[in-house]
């Protein structure tokens, strides 16, 4: 089982990546994830056409610090051209390390405008999309899509990414129509492993550390990619590599480590200017997910109608230890 990978000539630490999440993966959650040791932390995804309007709202999401990286900027587009210039502006501006292009997003909005998914239906868009990119990147470019309906079709559509000199490949095993319901189909993911040269990165349901050795044993796969259960739990990416690694669970996180962690993406969001009640609220509860006897808390969290009232539970949660 691998615990290592190099996307093109990037060589990674590890191979556990944080997907890209809209909302969610804003700088400092991702430098949470990347002090846990995510080997690659993907941003949200950018319009091409927001970025050559240089829209202020998509270059924050891009926003980034040497402390991170390797960072990998996920656009989402389905013009050739734009995607090569928002990439060029993408690279002079924020130096990631890896382009990467959505060809997964299922939400209607997406859809409509003929991206994210959508473009699956395309397979030769998608050729000149991967060509013209990888012929105009300096750094290495992935791809992340979703299965089709038809395994053979899917298929045609990897080797097509392949051919047209993507870097490697991360694939979500459901189809569009499942949007996140369901379960991620494995099978799919392994023939694709089998079948392409590049790396193949799985994605979907890797909720702790049995279901990521599951996956990767499995599927063959040279890496991991990580969404949802990252989400108020960075310290994920910790447990998934040492159990990979070493075969033993680490102990959980105490309530102490996880306020900590909480109170750091707060500072990290003061740092970089983003901090915002509706962002705030949200992470409060995410970041209390799961924790013993903290349903009362989650009330009052739910129930709290600024800034200082959250901060104020918070700290009251941690006198607690
Ligand atoms: C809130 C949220 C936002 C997402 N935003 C993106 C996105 O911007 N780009 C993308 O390729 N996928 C996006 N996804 C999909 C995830 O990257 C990932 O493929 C999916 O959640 C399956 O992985 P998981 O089971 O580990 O969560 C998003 C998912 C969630 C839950």
């Amino acid at each position: 089982m691998k615990t290592r990978m190099d996307i093109g000539n990037l060589r990674l630490e590890g191979n556990l990546m944080l997907a890209p999440m809209s909302s969610v993966t804003n700088l400092p959650f991702r430098l949470l994830c990347r002090r846990y040791g995510a080997s690659l932390v993907y941003s949200e995804m950018v319009f091409s056409e927001a970025v050559l309007q240089q829209s202020e709202k998509s270059m924050a999401r891009v926003f980034t610090c040497e402390e991170e990286k390797p960072l990998g900027v996920q656009l989402l587009g389905s013009d050739a051209g734009s995607l090569v210039n928002s990439a060029r502006i993408i690279t002079e501006s924020c130096m990631p390390q890896v382009i990467d292009v959505n060809l997964g997003c299922p939400a209607k909005s997406v859809i409509n405008t003929g991206c994210g998914a959508e473009l699956l239906k395309k397979p030769d868009d998608i050729g000149e999309i991967i060509e013209q990119l990888s012929g105009s990147l300096d750094i290495p470019l992935t791809a992340k899509m979703r299965v089709l309906g038809d395994a053979g079709k899917t298929l045609e559509v990897a080797h097509i990414i392949e051919r047209a000199g993507a870097d490697a490949l991360i694939v979500h095993g459901r189809t569009q129509k499942q949007k996140y319901s369901g379960k991620s189909n494995l099978d799919i993911i392994k023939r694709i492993k089998r079948e392409l040269f590049i790396p193949v990165i799985a994605n979907g349901d890797i909720a702790d550390e049995r279901t990521a050795k599951h996956v990767l044993e499995y599927t063959q796969c040279d890496g991991l990619m990580i969404g949802r259960a990252a989400i108020g739990n960075p310290y994920i990416f910790r447990r998934i590599a040492h159990y990979l690694r070493e075969g033993e669970l680490l102990q959980p996180q105490t309530l102490h480590e996880r306020l900590e962690d909480f109170f750091e993406y707060v500072e990290l969001c003061r740092r970089y200017g983003i901090l915002t009640f509706r962002d705030l609220s949200a992470k409060a509860m995410w970041f209390t997910k799961g924790l013993e006897n903290i349903k009362p808390v989650r009330i009052r969290l739910n129930g709290a109608k600024d800034e200082g009232s959250i901060l104020g539970v918070m700290n009251g949660l941690r006198g607690l230890n």
